[in-house]
Order: structure tokens, then C-alpha cells, then sequence
């Protein structure tokens, strides 16, 4: 079979599945309001982020220019691993080059022949690819948020380490998962936990310092998080936090980190000035929580951990129809369907930026209000 024959019966297969993906590309200046996108704080295009970005650029060049054990370490990244270490309240930092890199370099350099894995049903594609990629005897995923379900597998296990997979904030349900129980359970079976804080960072939490530091749970050694600059912090990049230690076993073993080119300049930048204004402004943080709650409450939603609003449709058709009649509203929003939903449930993903303002939210409540959904 040929190259393109092979490609026409694969784009066949998606469209009868209805999973063909299209790239939208938007205008610099959309008339929609994102509540698609994951730009809680409206940092995105905060003039002094973007200021940032381009004097770094400036100073430090367009890119790091080498992967970070060779020359590509430079004291921007330095100082940004020290004041995402000190936000978070974690004793290190590493940056990656994505929030998706993060993650494959923590799971397969914290796992071993010898280990067993046990991820959430609902972590993000990052954490299942690194299930993929770690070479862990045994990897089970459990149901999502179901504690008695990771007492039983870490209680009963064979091998001699375990990692356990969560999400602090989880990124489509926008629930928190029971991070405490999780921990305690952790501590108990001799277990690392491992938490994505991708949609918790400068939103939840203290002041948006994340779910890990609002648990207590910084300052444990078997605790290591990983997070996203291109959320919150409307930049690019990752992190994974915890001990010094770890921070020292990444660096030495972690793949996508070590062969991979630095975070650029102007990312890390970037970053760096979105982190000072969420740091001097815990305001933002404050908006788009209290917006969340209020949304989710008008819509007889479960209470939002973060800005993530997860409305439940009866039907994909339902769920397709609600985000265009969204869209001529002027509002985007993420539209989730089977397969690329682990419990098959279609739902709308909204976000409660805190940039919006409340006539709109009114707006999106009073047009959600008024479709069926399987709530
Ligand atoms: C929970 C979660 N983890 C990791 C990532 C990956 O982060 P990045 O976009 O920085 O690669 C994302 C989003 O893309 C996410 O939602």
C-alpha cells in the first residue's frame, strides 16, 4: 500500500468516526471571547507580559541555543526555577520546554522495571504518553478521584516502587482530586505521588499557589508536581517541583530534558513577569475563582476547583449544537465527544477567565441555562 492510499483509508476511518481535526486559526484580535483557551488571567496579552517577552528576547537572543547541560542554561531560567520554587512553596524546579515534556520526563524518570503505576481515568494525554513511554511492570488506571480504588491497587502490589498519577485541577471535569487522602495514602504504601498543577497554577489554591501548597503538602519529599507556563502564565514552557533531590535525579535522567534545546528567552520571560504580576495581583487569581463559582452555581454545576466549568450533554449532536449557538453569541468553548472522553459523557469546557465580565458571564449562564443537558 502506498504512502497516500494508507493516509486516504486513515482520514476515511476518522471521518466515518467523526473525529476528523481541523486547525482554526484566529485573528490577533478575535470579536469572540475565548472561553475555549486556558488564558485564565488574561496574561496572555498583558502588555507588560509581552514587554517581558520581547526584552528577554532581546537580552538573552531569540533562542536558548543549546540543550540546558551544554550551554543552554541561562540565569533567566535560574531565576525563574527559583521563584516558581518559592511561589508554589516547593524546595526546586526544573523547567522543560512544555507542561507536556514536564510530564514525560517526571513519570519515566521517577519509574523503573520495577514499578507499578497507578493513574487517574481522567489524567491528561501527557500522563497516559508517559505511561506508554515508562518501562513500569504494571500500569493501572483507576477510576477517577476513587481513593479506595488506589488503596486497594498500592496495598496489593508486587512491585518494589509506585507512582500514583492525578491532576490537582482536573483539566475537562475542572473537579480537584482528593489530593489529602491521596497523600496520606501515598505516605502509607510507600507510594510518589505525582501532580499535574497544569490548570491549578494562578488559579487555585492561596493566592493561586496551586492545590499541592494548599494542602500542605509542599514541603513532602514523595510529592512532585509538575505544571504549565502556557495557562495561567499565558506563556510556554513547564516545570516539575519538589525536593532537591528529585529536581537533581531529573536533571541527570529525565530524557525530554536533557536532550531537548532550553525554554526559549522570551517564554521564560515572559513567565517570569506573569508569576511577579500573580504574585503582586492575587486579585486576578480571586476573579477567576469567585466568576467559576458563581457560573457553575447558577448552572446547578458541581462547585469549579479552578476556572474549568464542565457542562455534561445528553447527546454529542447536543453538545456540537450548544458551542455554535455559543459561537453566535460571540463566546468560544470547548466541545468534548466519545471516544475523547474516557467515561463517553459529551461536555461543553468552559473557562471563567477573569477578564470577563459579569454581564457577560450572565450571558454564557443564561444561554447554557436554556439548552438540555444531561446535568
Ligand atoms: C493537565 C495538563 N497537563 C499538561 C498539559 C501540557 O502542557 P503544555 O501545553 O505546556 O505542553 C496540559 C495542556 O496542554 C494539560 O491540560
Amino acid at each position: 500500500m502506498t504512502l497516500d492510499d494508507w493516509l486516504a483509508a486513515r482520514r476515511v476511518d476518522r471521518a466515518q468516526a467523526g473525529l476528523t481535526r481541523q486547525l482554526h486559526p484566529q485573528p490577533a484580535r478575535s470579536p469572540l471571547i475565548d472561553l475555549a483557551g486556558n488564558d485564565y488571567l488574561g496574561l496572555r496579552t498583558d502588555p507588560r507580559v509581552t514587554a517581558a517577552a520581547a526584552d528577554a528576547a532581546r537580552i538573552w537572543g531569540a533562542g536558548a541555543g543549546a540543550s540546558r547541560l551544554v550551554t543552554g542554561t541561562l540565569e533567566l531560567h535560574s531565576q525563574l526555577e527559583a521563584e516558581l520554587a518559592r511561589f508554589t512553596g516547593r524546595e526546586s524546579a526544573l523547567l522543560f520546554s512544555t507542561g507536556y515534556a514536564a510530564n514525560l520526563g517526571v513519570v519515566t524518570a521517577l519509574t523503573d522495571r520495577d514499578t507499578l503505576i497507578v493513574s487517574d481515568a481522567h489524567v491528561h494525554a501527557s500522563l497516559v504518553d508517559a505511561c506508554r513511554l515508562a518501562r513500569a511492570t504494571r500500569i493501572v488506571v483507576a477510576g477517577h478521584n476513587d481513593v479506595a480504588e488506589v488503596t486497594r491497587v498500592l496495598s496489593t502490589r508486587t512491585q518494589a516502587r509506585a507512582v500514583v498519577l492525578v491532576e490537582s485541577v482536573y483539566s475537562v471535569l475542572g473537579d480537584a482530586a482528593p489530593l489529602p487522602e491521596l497523600a496520606r495514602i501515598c505516605g502509607a504504601f510507600d507510594a510518589v505521588l505525582v501532580v499535574d498543577e497544569a490548570h491549578a497554577l494562578g488559579v487555585a489554591g492561596r493566592g493561586g499557589r496551586g492545590l499541592v501548597e494548599a494542602a500542605g503538602l509542599s514541603h513532602r519529599r514523595d510529592v512532585v508536581s509538575t505544571l504549565t507556563l502556557s495557562k495561567s502564565l499565558g506563556s510556554q514552557g513547564g516545570a516539575a517541583l519538589g525536593s532537591g533531590a528529585v529536581i537533581e535525579h531529573l536533571l541527570n535522567t529525565a530524557r525530554s530534558f536533557i536532550y531537548d534545546t532550553g525554554l526559549a528567552p522570551a517564554a521564560t520571560g515572559a513567565a517570569l513577569e506573569s508569576l511577579r504580576i500573580v504574585t503582586a495581583e492575587p486579585e486576578r487569581p480571586r476573579r477567576a475563582l469567585d466568576l467559576a463559582a458563581a457560573m457553575s452555581s447558577s448552572l446547578t454545576l458541581p462547585p469549579a476547583a479552578g476556572s474549568v466549568l464542565s457542562v455534561p450533554m445528553r447527546s454529542p449532536a447536543d453538545a456540537l449544537r450548544s458551542q455554535a449557538e455559543l459561537a453566535d453569541e460571540g463566546f468560544l468553548v470547548g466541545c468534548f465527544r466519545p471516544p475523547s472522553v474516557p467515561d463517553g459523557i459529551s461536555r461543553l469546557r468552559l473557562t471563567a477567565p477573569a477578564g470577563l465580565s459579569d454581564e457577560q458571564a450572565a450571558r454564557v449562564v443564561r444561554q447554557l441555562a436554556a439548552v438540555p443537558t444531561g446535568r
